[in-house]
């Protein structure tokens, strides 16, 4: 049953009334909406986003106190196989140790300090490239060449340091403070959410990483608010709900929000557009809803049959039965954020995760990645998951031909990414002003992060 709440001025329909449309209905947790009325509402200090005295402060109290995505778990699926995990200065080889075991070691020799491992692979145990120190999967170390001249090196003493390693979802995440809360209760309502969603039969079929001309939380945020569409993303508005986007913010809910947009309905600025214009746009802009021709329904909207065309084409590309997938799966952005930085979607005909990361100790600039999860085939088999393109900073999203129709959107926001950037150096005023409610997420994310900046210890 669908909880009908009134955002004072929103245009609508809102989601929940669209939702309450479709022919295949949304899963449960989506059918209710909980508009932020806890948060404070005071101008966001613009230090933020480029001291280096913050950004120092953050990596101690932000980057080495959070759960942290580190990779999927299709990318290490034998014993051996391994990825370096890099946030800021440090660096950890999250590796499967064992069958069902998944361990992450700092990436610094014991001895004189290399690092281990430099990039992506398999290995049976971790060898230092220059004196030879070496360690077993467990972390144990086995040789030390000339070992006579150590006389005071016990090697259990020596095994290498390690964060702490959760699983959820298909993902590995990982905490480099051995203190920290566990994962499970970290994640807060997230679990619950995706059981609609079930990202752990997903695999990872695309991943582009780009160098972005901005401190890392200004490009999450621009991902994470519609209020921008109509200006940045004008060729939307004929198929895409942004003014009646869904913004949902829990009370005591630290380190997850959402916001849901529909898509095959025009903006609420475009309300009496004709629905073969929206199918004629989406169709334009997003090759995925090509093909044989798609006429509105008797109703008059292009919503019902948008969506068949999607849960076709998911279930052709993975041989599953989608005819029950809902409609709002099939169409819509329903995204949430974890705290702190990664950006998971729940639907299929949008299947993205996005990470956002500083580069080095450089705060003004990141490195953004868009990752693209397709289901994987009934029994559980899928295509090896894909390596990771790496654009640079003069080098377009569009270069990336395996992200479609979003290369287009996100190459726009980093135009107007470099020019945020650059103006906040300029500016005179002390805070960003946020909108109450199309900008609510942005505001919970640093209520966090200011509860985390603050925090002891
Ligand atoms: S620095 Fe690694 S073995 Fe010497
Ligand atoms: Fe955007």
């Amino acid at each position: 049953m669908a909880t009908r709440t009134v955002i004072q001025g929103r245009p609508g329909p809102s989601v929940q009334e669209v939702l309450a449309g479709d022919v295949n209905p949304a899963p449960a947790v989506m059918l209710a909406e909980s508009p932020a009325e806890h948060l404070g509402h005071g101008d966001v200090s613009i230090q933020r986003y480029f001291s280096k005295a913050w950004h120092d402060r953050e990596v101690e109290k932000v980057w080495r106190k959070t759960w942290q995505l580190a990779c999927r778990l299709e990318e290490i699926p034998e014993v051996g196989d391994h990825v370096v995990y890099e946030i800021v200065h440090d660096s950890l080889i999250v590796v499967r140790s064992g069958p069902d075991e998944v361990r992450a070691y700092i990436n610094s020799c014991l001895h004189r300090g290399t690092q281990l491992r430099t990039e992506a692979g398999s290995v049976k145990q971790f060898r230092c490239p220059f004196h030879g120190f070496t360690w077993d999967l467990a972390g144990k170390l086995i040789h030390v060449p000339g070992e006579w001249d150590f006389p005071n090196l016990d090697r259990k003493d020596f095994c290498l340091p390690e964060a702490k390693v959760g699983l959820w979802g298909g993902f590995v995440f990982v905490n480099f403070d051995p203190a920290c809360e566990p994962l499970e209760t970290y994640l807060e309502i997230l679990p619950e959410h995706f059981k609609a969603f079930a990202l752990e039969d997903r695999y990872k079929a695309a991943h582009v990483a780009k160098i972005m001309p901005c401190n890392w939380k200004l490009a999450m945020e621009a991902f994470i608010e519609s209020y921008h569409v109509p200006f940045a993303h004008p060729q939307v508005l004929g198929y895409y709900g942004d003014e009646n986007t869904q913004y949902d913010v829990w009370p005591g809910v630290r380190h997850v929000n959402r916001m849901i947009s529909v898509q095959g309905v025009p903006s609420p600025s475009q309300a009496d557009l004709d629905p073969e214009v929206t199918i004629r746009h989406i169709r334009r802009d997003v090759p995925f809803y090509s093909g044989a021709p798609i006429v509105a329904d008797e109703e008059g909207t292009a919503r019902a049959k948008l969506a068949q065309r999607a849960r076709e084409k998911i279930g052709r590309a993975s041989g599953r039965d989608l005819s029950a997938l809902s409609d709002s799966e099939s169409l819509d952005l329903i995204e949430y954020l974890l705290f702190p930085n990664m950006v998971p979607w729940g639907g299929q005909a949008l299947p993205i995760t996005y990470r956002f990361r500083p580069l080095g100790d450089d705060p003004e600039k990141c490195i953004m990645e868009i990752m693209l999860l397709f289901s994987k085939r009934p029994d559980g088999s899928h295509p090896a998951p894909a390596a990771m393109t790496w654009l640079g900073l003069e080098e377009p999203w569009s270069m990336a031909a395996e992200l479609g129709s979003a290369a287009m959107v996100a190459d726009q926001d980093t135009e107007n990414l470099k020019r945020i950037q650059k103006g906040l150096r300029t500016s005179r005023k002390p805070g960003v002003t946020l909108a109450r409610y199309q900008e609510s997420r942005i505001r919970h994310f640093h209520e966090t992060l200011d509860a985390y900046m603050a925090a002891e210890g």
